[in-house]
């Protein structure tokens, strides 16, 4: 992959199509990565519109605090999980954005970089911790789970068929110790369509599972719907099925009346709708974007927008 696919973001057209940026707006960017949607927001909230910007990883925090140098105090970065942005916001003038943004997943940069433990093409260390500062690695894992566990794992966040026969062998051939030897290990003995290695969801669960990232979508959805100022935006792209369905369903959920009819008691779930689905259907990257950024190929789209209520 070239360095400009490695920076490119993806459906930016479509998110500042719908995210609608404008000056002296308030945004947040919940996964700044290479600072690509950042860049674009505030170009376009020019000259004084602002972002508040998150990441897990340290490394792609200054990366994008170097790139994105020339925007000044335009932009304010902040270590941590976007779950946590509710905590964050309001202490740095961000109470009530008008737009959130997040790009969900890891970047390009992160799985090109042997040393972070995400790609089984290229021999590193089984990390893949977003943050590379706390938490379990992979290899804590795949080394010290029963094989149950494992093939539980495999099957929930990897949608793995034969999640059972992968946890039986990499039971009776551990410990590993670095992507290659378990991505080898796998393909030795499990068989799949030419152009899909064959550890392709193991990995993928291995990854979900390390960074908690189905339970960071629900927290950090739950938050930015409740941070966002009335009438603002939520942009969210995911690239696999069960991030998306979490997605889905919750715009969907939330923008549904749930008042309960006359007679019937309230519960801690009823209430009006209090979003608007600004996409019905998710967007896909053109076959343009694909072509030139084959990463954008499984990227979904979803966009709400917060409804104001009157007085
Ligand atoms: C797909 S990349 C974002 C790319 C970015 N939009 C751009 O244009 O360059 C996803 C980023 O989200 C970060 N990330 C993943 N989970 C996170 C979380 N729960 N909180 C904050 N950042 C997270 C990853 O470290 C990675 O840098």
């Amino acid at each position: 992959m070239n360095t400009r696919q490695e920076h490119t973001p993806v459906l930016l057209h479509e998110v500042l199509a719908l995210l609608l940026p404008v000056r002296n707006g308030r945004y947040i960017d919940g996964t700044v990565g290479a600072g690509g949607h950042t860049a674009g927001i505030l170009e376009q909230s020019a000259p004084s519109g602002r972002v508040l910007a998150f990441d897990k990883d340290p490394h792609a925090l200054a990366f994008a605090q170097e790139r994105l140098a020339c925007f000044g105090e335009r932009v304010t970065f902040v270590h941590a999980s976007y779950a946590k942005m509710g905590q964050f916001a309001p202490l740095m003038g961000f109470a009530q954005p008008d737009g959130i943004v997040l790009d969900l997943g890891l970047s390009s940069r992160q799985l090109n970089d042997p040393a972070r433990g995400f790609s089984f093409m290229k021999e590193g260390p089984l990390d893949m911790r977003f943050d590379p500062s706390k938490g379990e690695t992979a290899a804590d894992l795949i080394n010290n789970l029963s094989e149950t566990e494992l093939a539980d794992l495999f099957w929930q966040y990897g949608e793995e068929q034969q999640s059972r026969k992968i946890a039986r062998l990499v039971v009776g051939a551990r410990p590993f110790t670095t992507t290659t030897q378990l991505a080898d290990c796998i393909a030795g003995h499990i068989h799949t369509p030419k152009h899909i290695h064959p550890a392709t969801q193991v990995f993928q669960a291995l990854r979900i599972a390390v960074n908690h990232e189905l339970e960071e979508v629900e927290k950090g959805l739950a938050a930015a719907i409740e941070l966002l100022a009335p009438g603002g935006h939520l942009a969210v792209i995911s690239f696999h099925s069960l991030e998306d369905r979490i997605v889905k369903q919750t715009f969907r959920h939330l923008s549904q009346d749930r008042t309960p009819p006359p007679g019937y008691p309230a519960t801690a779930d009823s209430g009006p709708a209090i979003l608007h689905l600004l996409t019905k259907k998710a967007i896909q990257a053109s076959p343009v974007e694909i072509a030139q950024n084959p990463r954008s190929r499984s990227a979904r789209l979803r966009v709400v927008e917060k409804i104001e209520f009157g007085d």
